[in-house]
C-alpha cells in the first residue's frame, strides 16, 4: 500500500516570538518524523502552515496578507492544504476557517495533534479545527502530558540529518521552554488569552532535554518563558527557581552558553538569578528586562507592578552584582492616555537605563484585553509614529556609544551563519562570505569567514561599529 503522505512536502512560516519559533521547530520535526518532506518553495508544497502571532494588529495583518496570497494560489491548485497554527489560531478559532484559503486551524496547546489534523484533511478533504475552548482554565493532565511528550520528543533534532532545522534554525543553538503561558495580564497584552495559564515545566524534563541537545552539538541554550525569571517548580520538599535551572544546566558538558528570556521587573528571585549569572561562567551576562514605559501613571494603567524608580533600582542591582551585564529593553509608545509629559519620562528612563538595545512598539489595541475594553486608543497614529522614531533615535545614540567601546577589542562570537543582508560598504571581501554571529551578551558581530564556521565559536577583532552592529575581522578559531 502506498504511504498516503510519502512524497508530500510542507512549508512552514513563523510570524512570532521565540516561543512561536520553537513551536515551528517542534511541528517541523513532528511532520518530518511522520514522513513529510520540508520545502521553502510554495510551488513544491502540498501543505502550507503559518505559525501566527496576535501580539499586535500588524502581526495579524501580515498573516492575513499571506493568506490572501495563498487564496490566489489555491485558485489554480485547490488541493493545496493551508493550516493556521499558533496564537492567532487560538484567538480567532473557527472564524479563520471562514477564510477561503484555510483548511486547518490549530491552537498552540494542540500542536501535538498537527500531524493527525493534516492527514485527516488530506484524506477526507475536509476542514479541521482544534483549539482550546476555555484557554484560561487549567489544562487537563492529559493535555499537559501530550505537550510535554511532544516537546521532549521533537525538541531534539539530529544535527547529522539536517543543520538548518535545529530548534532555533541556527546551528549550535536551541530554545528550550522553561515555562508556558502567562498570568500577568498586563492590560494591553493578548498573550495570557492565547497561551493560557502560567506553568513551569519540571526541571528534570528541561535538564534531560538540554543534555540531549548538548549531545547533538548544541552549545547555546536559551530558556524561554514570558516571565522566565518567575520560574518556580516544587517537587516534594524542594523548590526550584531559574537560578537552580541555570546551575543544573551549567553542569552539562558541551553546553557553553546559557541565556534566558524574557524577564519581568520584580524582586522575587532577582538577586539569586543575578548571583547565578555572576558565579556561573556559562550563564551569559545578558538580561532582557522590558520596562514598557517610564511614566508611573502609564505603568499603573498597564498593570505593570513597578514604578520607573523601582525599575531603575533593579538595573542598579543587576549592574552591582554583574558589572559587565548587557541589558535590553522593550517599550511601548502611545498607550491610551500617554501625554507628552509621560513620553518624556520614557525618554528619561531610556537615557538612564543605558540599554544595549531596545525594542520599541506602537500600542496596538488587542480585542478582549482590559485596555481595549476600558481605555480609548486616543493617541493619534502620527503621534505614536513620531514618539517611536524619537525614542529609537535616543536609544540608537546610546547603542552607538556602547558599541564604540568595542573598537579594537577581541570578542568571542558564536557564529550563526551567512549574513542575510551583506553590508557591502563595510569592507566586505567577496572571496569569503560575510558571516554574522553574537557575543555572549548578544551583541551582533559581522565579519568575513568560511560558512563552515556556522555553529562554532570564533574570536573576532572589532574594526568598525555602528548603532546596531559590530564589524570585525576573524582572528582565531577557538
Ligand atoms: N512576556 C514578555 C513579552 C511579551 S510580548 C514581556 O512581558 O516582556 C513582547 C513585547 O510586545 C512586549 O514587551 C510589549 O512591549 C509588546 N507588546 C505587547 N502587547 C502589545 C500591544 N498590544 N501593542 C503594542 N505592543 C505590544
Ligand atoms: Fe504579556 Fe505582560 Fe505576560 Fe509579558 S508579562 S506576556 S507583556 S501579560
Ligand atoms: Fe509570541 Fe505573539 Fe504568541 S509574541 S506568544 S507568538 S501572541
Amino acid at each position: 500500500m502506498k504511504c498516503e503522505i510519502c512524497d508530500l512536502k510542507f512549508l512552514i512560516k513563523s510570524y512570532g516570538c521565540q516561543m512561536n519559533k520553537l513551536d515551528t521547530a517542534l511541528v517541523s520535526a513532528a511532520l518530518k518524523d511522520a514522513g513529510f518532506g520540508i520545502t521553502d518553495n510554495v510551488k513544491e508544497a502540498d501543505v502550507v502552515l503559518i505559525n501566527t502571532c496576535s501580539v499586535r494588529q500588524h502581526a495579524e495583518q501580515r498573516v492575513l496578507s499571506h493568506l490572501g496570497h495563498l487564496k490566489h494560489i489555491k485558485k489554480s491548485r485547490p488541493g493545496l492544504v493551508v493550516g493556521v497554527i499558533g496564537c492567532m489560531a487560538q484567538r480567532l478559532g473557527d472564524k479563520l476557517l471562514e477564510h477561503e484559503a484555510v483548511n486547518i486551524v490549530c491552537g498552540p496547546a494542540q500542536i501535538p495533534q498537527i500531524t493527525k489534523l493534516i492527514t485527516e484533511t488530506l484524506r477526507e478533504k475536509k476542514e479541521t479545527i482544534s483549539v482550546t475552548k476555555k484557554i484560561r482554565q487549567r489544562s487537563s493532565e492529559s493535555q499537559t502530558q501530550a505537550l510535554e511528550d511532544f516537546e521532549s520528543t521533537y525538541g531534539i533534532e539530529d544535527r547529522q540529518v539536517s543543520q538548518d532545522t535545529l530548534p532555533t534554525g541556527v546551528p549550535g543553538q536551541a530554545f528550550v521552554r522553561a515555562m508556558r503561558g502567562c498570568n500577568n495580564f498586563c492590560t494591553y497584552c493578548i498573550v495570557p488569552f492565547v497561551r493560557g495559564p502560567e506553568t513551569s515545566r519540571a526541571p528534570a524534563a528541561i535538564i534531560e532535554q538540554i543534555k540531549r541537545l548538548a549531545g547533538q552539538g548544541v552549545k547555546l541554550v536559551t530558556l524561554l518563558g514570558q516571565r522566565v525569571n518567575s520560574y518556580k517548580y516544587t517537587a516534594g520538599e524542594k523548590s526550584y527557581c531559574l537560578a537552580d535551572l541555570l546551575e543544573m544546566a551549567s553542569e552539562i558538558d558541551g553546553i557553553e552558553w546559557l541565556r534566558f528570556v524574557t524577564s519581568y521587573p520584580c524582586e522575587e528571585f532577582f538577586n539569586d538569578i543575578l548571583q547565578a549569572m555572576a558565579d556561573l561562567p556559562k550563564a551569559c551576562n545578558y538580561l532582557h528586562l522590558p520596562a514598557q514605559s517610564g511614566s508611573d501613571k502609564i505603568l499603573r494603567a498597564m498593570n505593570r507592578r513597578y514604578t520607573a524608580g523601582e525599575y531603575l533600582e533593579l538595573l542598579a542591582e543587576a549592574r552591582a552584582v554583574v558589572p559587565d551585564i548587557a541589558i535590553a529593553g522593550d517599550f511601548m509608545v502611545g498607550f491610551p492616555g500617554e501625554t507628552e509629559d509621560d513620553f518624556q519620562r520614557t525618554i528619561e528612563l531610556v537615557k538612564k537605563a543605558k540599554y544595549k538595545n531596545c525594542f520599541i512598539f506602537k500600542y496596538s489595541p488587542r480585542p478582549g484585553t482590559t485596555a481595549d475594553k476600558r481605555l480609548e486608543d486616543n493617541v493619534p497614529a502620527e503621534v505614536k509614529k513620531r514618539r517611536n522614531i524619537e525614542l529609537l533615535d535616543v536609544q540608537n545614540k546610546i547603542s552607538a556609544e556602547l558599541n564604540r567601546e568595542f573598537l579594537n577589542k577581541e570578542v568571542k562570537v558564536l557564529v550563526e551563519g551567512p549574513s542575510k543582508k551583506p553590508h557591502l560598504n563595510r569592507g566586505n571581501d567577496e572571496n569569503s562570505p560575510q558571516l554574522v554571529g553574537r557575543t555572549a551578551t548578544d551583541y551582533i558581530v559581522v565579519f568575513n569567514g568560511p560558512v563552515s564556521l556556522a555553529g562554532e565559536f570564533v574570536e573576532a577583532k572589532i574594526t568598525q561599529t555602528s548603532a546596531l552592529t559590530l564589524f570585525g575581522k576573524l582572528t582565531t578559531n577557538t
